[in-house]
């Protein structure tokens, strides 16, 4: 066991300062709410903190669960979508020594820097070896660390391309026929936008990225050295790609300020051809009343002429925190969140990609849901954010520069030097690196 201070001396030389703006919520978010009691009625309480959305996705089954016979209930806290903005409430806690929570919804880009933490339990000696045996390959990806398993997926979610079916007689085979297909149609005034994405900085531009990179051939990490590879030829014609997307007028250049519901209400709109964005979309765009309802249809991301494409692995899932004061139930709620059952639920009143190989085979639910075998196929080639305890800081650092490209003209080579330099610097200083 590492005695406190010295965690949190560890802790602070990996964080770097605490996240002010984290601290102030975490700190309001106790006095304002206080934490659930961690049992009641002599039922053990497993506290859960999750995002708004999730929280309210799972509303319904959280409610009969507690109404059954289980020896202990469920407490669900709702915190912020954003998944930094999460991360910081979450992690601010954490550092104040103390979390009244037992499970936490994390997103996959965070597993390493909280299990190297000490944040997390590792499940395998209360799940066993095998909890993610009937889980779609994909999905088990990015929840072990250091050989221990962290995490239980609750969603297996890409990246994907929507695209209206009133406009296309079919999706585009590749970028450069997603950028013809989108000048042509602008050009004829059927639609004021071709392209909307996420531009914002934030880790939502990190995954756009990064699909743009794979898409041209290139990569953000080798995990072999440990080190970005952002001074490749192909990272340039990648970041080139998506900044011209934004220069030339394919994208709006309020693109650089869009998160995903804000690119989803253009594309929801009428305004673009195509959207990039998470399955939870599909849902949204079939709703009554909005005005692209069954105009849409869905493909996996294309790549570059010669490339394959793919969408970032984009899993939340549940982790079990250190110091719950009972882990054994709160491994068993993690067991049922992450069951078929609750997943089943999630995906037709939600449209949440399941992560149980089960649930894709099943002719109901193929019939029932079109994206499903979309999202299947998307699957079959996951882009997987770099693992490790760093990936914040570097993944900061590409968003605040790639952002900066969207908003000015300087040179995309510039951008991405600087990007390169300033990552290696964080790993050196880190230790991550040997100095050159
Ligand atoms: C979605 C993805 C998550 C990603 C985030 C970026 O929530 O599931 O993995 O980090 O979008 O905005």
């Amino acid at each position: 066991m590492v005695p406190p201070t010295t965690r949190r001396r560890a802790l602070r030389l990996l964080f770097g300062a605490v996240p002010s703006a984290g601290l102030l919520l975490a700190q309001r978010a106790r006095a304002s709410s206080p934490p659930p009691p961690s049992s009641a009625n002599g039922r053990p309480t497993v506290r859960v903190l999750m995002p708004a959305p999730f929280a309210d996705a799972t509303a319904d089954a959280v409610r009969r669960f507690n109404a059954g016979s289980a020896p202990w209930r469920i407490a669900v806290s709702r915190g912020p979508l954003d998944t930094e903005a999460l991360s910081d409430l979450a992690s601010s806690s954490l550092l104040l020594g103390e979390t009244p929570f037992d499970l936490l919804l994390m997103d996959v880009s965070w597993t390493a820097r909280y299990a190297a933490a000490g944040w997390l339990e590792p499940l395998e000696p209360l799940l066993g070896d095998d909890a993610l045996a009937g889980m779609v390959p994909t999905a088990r990806l990015g929840n072990g660390f250091g050989g221990h398993l962290w995490r239980l997926p609750l969603s297996g979610d890409t990246a994907l391309l929507y695209w209206r079916t009133d406009l296309l007689p079919r999706p585009p085979g590749d970028l450069d026929e997603l950028v013809g297909m989108a000048r042509d149609l602008q050009r004829r005034g059927r639609v004021r936008w071709g392209h909307v994405w996420q531009g914002r900085q934030y880790e939502g531009l990190s995954c756009v990225v990064l699909e743009a990179l794979h898409a041209f051939g290139g990569r953000w990490w080798d995990p072999e050295t440990g080190r970005t590879v952002l001074g490749d030829p192909a990272a340039l014609k990648a970041v080139t790609w998506l900044t011209e997307l934004v220069r030339g007028g394919v994208s709006p250049r309020g693109v650089a300020n869009f998160a995903e519901n804000d690119a989803l209400q253009l594309f929801s709109a009428g305004e673009s051809a195509f959207l990039r964005n998470w399955p939870y979309a599909w849902a949204l765009l079939n709703q009554d009343g909005c005005p692209v309802r069954g105009k849409v249809a869905v493909t996996p991301l294309p790549g570059a002429p010669g490339f394959r494409g793919g969408g970032t692995l984009g899993t939340w899932g549940f982790s079990l925190l250190a110091g719950s004061p009972h882990p054994r139930a709160a491994a068993e709620v993690i067991r049922w969140f992450t069951g078929p059952a609750v997943q089943r639920e999630l995906l037709l009143s939600q449209g949440y990609a399941p992560t149980w190989r089960a649930l894709y085979v099943d002719p109901a639910l193929l019939t029932r849901h079109p994206l499903l075998a979309v999202q299947r196929q998307a699957l079959d080639t996951p882009l997987v954010r770099p693992l490790t305890p760093l990936y914040a800081q570097i993944s900061d650092v590409l968003q605040r520069q790639i952002n900066g490209l969207l908003t000015s003209s300087e040179a995309p080579a510039i951008a991405l030097g600087r990007a390169q330099g300033q990552s290696d610097q964080i790993l050196r200083a880190m230790g991550a690196l040997a100095s050159p």
